[in-house]
């Protein structure tokens, strides 16, 4: 699906890559016309992540990805290039050329209406004698009407087609309730209802819409929960339960519990603030969904071990995405719903002002494996916990927290500084001997982070990096290689760009990440904007490229089995002007 390249000009204009990157990096200015943050890639403490505004493009020089507006959104949205362009031109406000409004987005909004059509079905099945059942669970769970209408809550009626006969007297097939996962083709052609028998909770997106359900089971039986598969427009890993009322509170923080019904509890008891993510552990995603919406986040996981584990987890991610952390402790009850049950709101209030910085609250579990009242424990535990404090960036927080190692072990300040002291200079010397081996093991540095295009011949494949480096910074030596082919090359991905840049040129079409975006994967594009990345003397832009073209065809020599040395030898008499009958003419 091409796009005139006037309108992709058009549409990287008015996304200003800087703009379009605040929305999920904080960027610093760092020289000149240098941007820095903390790659949204991957995870990194000091950042390494970069955008030039003069080149409109970014990146990465610790996991190397890097390209131009366009790229960067499909990879952070996780978008197909056309959809990417969709997503940018939204954002600017431009309307997308005619005829490249594809049918898929029709489906798209049928698929949404659908999703609402059954959440009003589920909805008012709770008035009829079909919902009886939830209505009594519901009861028992001390979940309140207005709960329930707040988060439209429903029934979805125990038997096999109720909602499937619903839905198609409005008018939706069977096909299109299968691909919402609303019901399943049975064997004799029919379908039948996905969610029966259940208490169904909508997960609605921040827009508003509902995108997929959750459904969980009226007793012991299981699965205790099922979930909407991934569709077109519902991601578990991209969305999370809650958001869409959570995003409206006033409490300046976000409560991150484990289930749907920890949530709705939250809710109840005041803490309007309350999310979960959807029967997966957290993801990036989700982190950075959440960091448009606050910029502190509480984590309220279940106190079991399972919920410990977690809660380590989604720490990093949080952190990652620029959140805040603390973490709650649940005390006396199994998750958030018990709790309130038990003691009431007024308690989970205090539980929630306590909840630790998150450094504090690892100390403590930290803590909680080793006998202070043992030498070897106290030894264990500061080992353990210097470790942390050298990792932490900065001074203060070390000593804040290099306090509590020593009060909690016996041991002095001074000597938990002390050791803190020499674990971050033995950190320091660890890097630098890595640097100093890595480079000293040039092969293995030069070989690009991408698989797929791992190279065969390093000497030759710098060389064509060059050729390649040079040609993007200046076109115009585009009419110096006409004796060098895509063939010439020794590695695939480069040849492949060769061709399509000089293509390009030829044209006189753009060479910007953007452009040359719709040609090249996005892995084949982040190594390409490494390549343009690296130095290169422009001034002797010729020299440099003649140099270049002479290593290629020297390697090229010495790597040929020898029937590819007559080619060579016949190209060598016609570039001499030794033309021959027997000279074979170069495609
Ligand atoms: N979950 C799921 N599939 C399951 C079990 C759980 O998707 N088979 C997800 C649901 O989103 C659920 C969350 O994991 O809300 C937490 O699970 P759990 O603690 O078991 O459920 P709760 O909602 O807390 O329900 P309850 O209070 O009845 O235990
Ligand atoms: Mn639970």
């Amino acid at each position: 699906m091409e796009f005139p390249e006037s309108f992709i000009d058009e549409l990287v204009s008015r996304n200003e890559i800087s703009d379009v990157v605040s929305d999920y990096v904080q960027l610093r200015r760092r020289g000149g016309n240098n941007l820095f943050g903390l790659c949204p890639f991957h995870s990194e403490k000091t950042p390494s992540f970069s955008v030039s505004t003069e080149k409109q493009i970014y990146y990465c020089f610790g996991c190397q990805k890097g390209g131009g507006v366009i790229h960067f959104i499909m990879e952070i949205e996780a978008l197909r290039y056309t959809d990417a362009v969709h997503f940018l031109a939204r954002r600017a406000g431009m309307t997308v050329p005619e005829g490249q409004e594809d049918k898929a987005a029709e489906h798209r909004s049928r698929l949404l209406r659908l999703h609402r059509d059954a959440a009003r079905y589920y909805y008012a099945v709770l008035a009829t004698p079909l919902g009886a059942d939830a209505v009594a669970y519901l009861n028992q769970r001390g979940i309140s009407k207005e709960m329930v209408k707040r988060f439209g809550l429903g029934a979805a009626p125990a038997g096999w087609g109720h909602l499937a006969e619903a839905m198609a007297k409005k008018g939706y097939s069977a096909d299109e309730l299968t691909a919402a996962g609303l019901v399943k083709k049975s064997r004799r052609d029919g379908v039948y209802d996905t969610f029966r028998n259940r208490l169904m909770f909508p997960v609605v997106d921040v827009r508003g819409n509902v995108i997929g359900f959750s459904g969980r089971i009226l007793d012991e039986g299981t699965p205790k929960y099922l979930n909407s598969p991934d569709t077109m427009i519902f991601s578990k890993s991209r969305n999370l339960f809650g958001l869409n009322l959570a995003k409206k509170s006033k409490a300046g923080y976000l409560i991150l519990a484990e289930g749907n019904i920890d949530v709705i509890s939250l809710h109840q008891a005041g803490f309007d603030s309350a999310v979960a993510s959807l029967g997966t552990s957290l993801t990036a995603e989700q982190g950075r969904l959440m960091a448009g919406y606050g910029k502190d986040v509480v984590i309220a996981y279940d106190a079991d071990s399972a919920g410990i584990n977690a809660a380590k987890r989604a720490i990093g991610i949080l952190e990652t995405a620029g959140l805040g952390v603390r973490v709650l402790r649940m005390e006396g009850a199994k998750d958030p719903d018990e709790f309130i049950k038990a003691r009431g709101g007024d308690a989970f209030r205090t539980l929630l002002e306590r909840s630790e910085n998150h450094v504090a609250y690892r100390l403590l579990s930290m803590q909680q494996g080793y006998d202070l009242e043992q030498d070897e424990g106290r030894l264990g535990f500061l080992r353990e916990a210097t470790q942390l404090l050298a990792g932490l960036p900065n001074a203060p927080e070390r000593e804040v927290y290099g306090r509590r190692v020593a009060e909690a072990s016996g041991i002095s300040f001074e000597a938990v500084m002390q050791e803190v002291t020499k674990e971050r200079k033995r950190g320091e010397r660890r890097e630098k001997s890595k640097r100093e081996r890595e480079a000293l093991r040039p092969a293995q540095r030069n070989q690009p982070s991408e698989r797929a295009i791992r190279y065969e011949n390093i000497v030759s494949a710098k060389a064509e990096e060059g050729v390649i480096r040079l040609l993007m910074r200046d076109p115009a030596l585009c009419g110096k290689t006409d004796g060098l082919s895509e063939a010439d090359f020794s590695s695939p991905f480069l040849g492949k760009a060769y061709a399509v840049i000089r293509r390009r040129i030829r044209e006189g079409g753009s060479l910007t990440p953007d452009a040359l975006a719709a040609e090249l994967a996005p892995g084949e594009l982040s190594h390409l904007m490494r390549i343009v990345q690296e130095p290169e003397n422009l001034a002797n832009g010729e020299k440099s490229l003649g140099d270049y073209i002479k290593k290629i065809e020297t390697e090229k020599l010495k790597q040929s089995p020898a029937e590819n040395l007559l080619d060579i030898y016949m190209k060598y008499r016609k570039d001499k002007g030794v033309e021959g009958e027997d000279a074979r003419d170069e495609s």
